[in-house]
């Protein structure tokens, strides 16, 4: 065996977790518990808020979906059966509908594209719209074509260009009536051509995530995760979240014009029409990475409206709001949010596969996407029949899933504000819905502690405050990537009552030594720790 003990995968990441005890090594998980192996040898259960990052609304190894796994396996269920027909993927397709027809009131169609990740998801919205904006430019440039030859056919015929259109458009009049015109139209033509060539605009939030792959990253507010990459893909306009004038503030900043030409009798002028410059909106409902920070109504209403007026599509991202955390399948539900693309991944299914799916309102369905979008491991037969597994569990019973994700949203919810009502000077905010909720730690850079204003300093509070909650409490909660000060709360359905009290518990024992500037307290796990 070779003796090399270096670490080959995230070893930089995991010494950087381990300055704040957050690098143990978890061997079992059911439910809301992780067991951790401690320095002895033995188990150290420790109650988990994480929830995979929300992809664990059933808890870990739900005993139903494990059982699933199970049964698909031992009747050797085809996995790979790719170029073929797959009616799995359809029934999956068919409950989404289901549910987004009752909670979205619509009764649009929504047509089903899967892929493996969120990103991936989020990479097939970005391609499927960009391939509908570029037929929707091909369809009005072979108008204008058409227009255009017309023109030159009227110039046969002894047309000339309007003045104010040579003037206009910079060509310079030569008297010599036929080159005016024809100079005009090549004019029109290149900058129509240029147009066309231009990236496209895709708009989005600040704060929020869509994913980290090549495109996707892009669209991913946080400048340390986008900017190394800004080159491999199309730029995102970020709009500021809740700022209703925003929106078209960005449209109207970004929109642009064809020029098409129009015979007016022996005159021919030039009409400047809405280029199909606009890709897409992305939105999510709630912003999870970004700190959870649930979109208003008015603001989705303004997005809808807007996008809707300069007929871009609005794809809401539902990767971490969706699949029923906030009391309903869609977030967007709450606010009135329907998009023309909607994305699902992580608790879809069931904490035990990995797929996600894209769906695409009919209105703006191509199916010529289809020939040329495909992945090896998408809706394979597995993640796929375990997806319709897990939306059966959350379907039944009239959704008592996501009644009770309201219900235990409420009663965690009751617990951070209670901790935020005794505690205002460390709390800052309490955020989110059902079992999507964010605490929003006061910035801690006039500590008397020197120690705790220096982690405010380095922005690492809500790791060393995660350490603390995991090593002195055993309740396992992280900061969100991209706002460090607010811990994000993200339990399954199953959480107790006798769980979220001692995260309450382990909250205020951080909030009390914040208030008093108490290291001693709250950085001596890391000289203790157990596992
Ligand atoms: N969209 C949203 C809203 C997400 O929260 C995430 C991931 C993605 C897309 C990308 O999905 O990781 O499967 O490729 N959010 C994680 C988080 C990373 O920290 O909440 P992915």
């Amino acid at each position: 065996m070779d003796s090399d003990t270096r670490e080959l995968v995230d070893a930089t990441l995991h010494q950087n977790l381990s300055g704040a005890g957050l690098d143990p090594r978890y061997v079992r998980a059911e439910g809301d518990s992780l067991w951790a192996r401690a320095t002895d040898g033995s188990e150290a259960e420790v109650t988990d808020f994480v929830g995979g990052y929300g992809s664990l609304l059933l808890g870990h190894n739900d005993p139903e979906i494990v059982a699933r796994a199970t049964e698909l396996l031992a009747a050797r269920t085809p996995i790979h059966s790719q170029f073929s027909r797959r009616p799995e993927a359809d029934a999956v397709a068919g409950v989404l509908n289901t549910i987004a027809h009752r909670e979205l009131g619509t009764s649009q169609t929504y047509y089903g594209v899967f892929a493996n990740s969120g990103a991936e998801a989020v990479e097939a919205a970005v391609k499927h719209a960009e391939m509908d904006r570029g037929l929707r430019m091909q369809a009005r440039l072979t108008e204008i074509a058409e227009h255009t030859g017309r023109a030159r056919e009227a110039a046969g015929q002894g047309a000339s260009a309007s003045a104010e259109a040579l003037a206009r458009y910079g060509v310079t009049a030569t008297g010599d009536r036929a080159a005016d015109l024809e100079a005009l139209l090549a004019a029109a033509e290149a900058r129509n051509a240029a147009t066309a060539a231009a990236a496209p605009v895709i708009l989005t939030l600040e704060g929020g995530f869509h994913g980290k792959l090549a495109g996707s990253v892009q669209l991913t507010y946080n400048p340390a995760f986008r900017e190394p990459f800004g080159t491999l893909a199309a730029p995102a306009r970020f709009v500021p979240v809740n700022a209703a004038d925003a929106v078209r503030t960005a449209f109207e900043s970004e929109s642009a014009v064809l020029l098409d030409p129009v015979v007016d009798g022996d005159t021919v002028r030039v009409e400047e029409v809405p280029a199909p410059v606009f890709c897409a909106f992305f939105a999510e409902p709630i912003q999870g990475e970004g700190g959870i920070v649930p979109l208003t109504e008015e603001f989705a209403k303004e997005i809808a409206a807007v996008s809707a007026e300069f007929d871009c599509p609005v794809v809401v991202d539902e990767i971490q709001s969706g699949s029923g955390r906030t009391g309903a399948f869609f977030a967007a539900s709450h606010i009135g949010l329907k998009g023309d693309y909607i994305t699902l991944a992580k608790s879809l299914a069931g904490g035990v596969a990995k797929l996600s799916v894209l769906l695409v309102a009919e209105s703006r369905y191509r199916p010529e996407f289809e020939m040329v979008h495909s992945s090896t491991f998408a809706r394979d037969g597995f993640s796929t029949l375990i997806a319709l597994k897990t939306l059966e569990v959350m379907e039944r019973d009239g959704g008592a899933v996501y009644r009770r994700a309201a219900e235990r949203g409420e009663r965690l919810r009751g617990a951070l504000e209670s901790v935020r009502r005794d505690f205002p000077e460390a709390v800052a905010d309490v955020r989110g819905k059902g079992l999507l909720l964010g605490l929003e730690l006061r910035d801690q850079s006039a500590s008397p502690s020197e120690s705790i204003a220096g982690a405010q300093g380095a922005d690492i509070l809500g790791y060393l405050v995660s350490g603390f909650l995991l090593h002195e409490h055993r309740v396992r909660v992280l900061p969100t990537g991209s706002a460090s000060n607010t811990l994000r709360m993200q339990p399954s359905v199953g959480i107790s009552d006798e769980r979220i009290d001692r995260l309450e518990t382990g909250l205020r024992a951080v909030c009390a030594a914040l208030r008093d500037a108490d290291e001693a307290t709250l950085l001596g796990y890391l000289g203790t720790r157990t596992f």
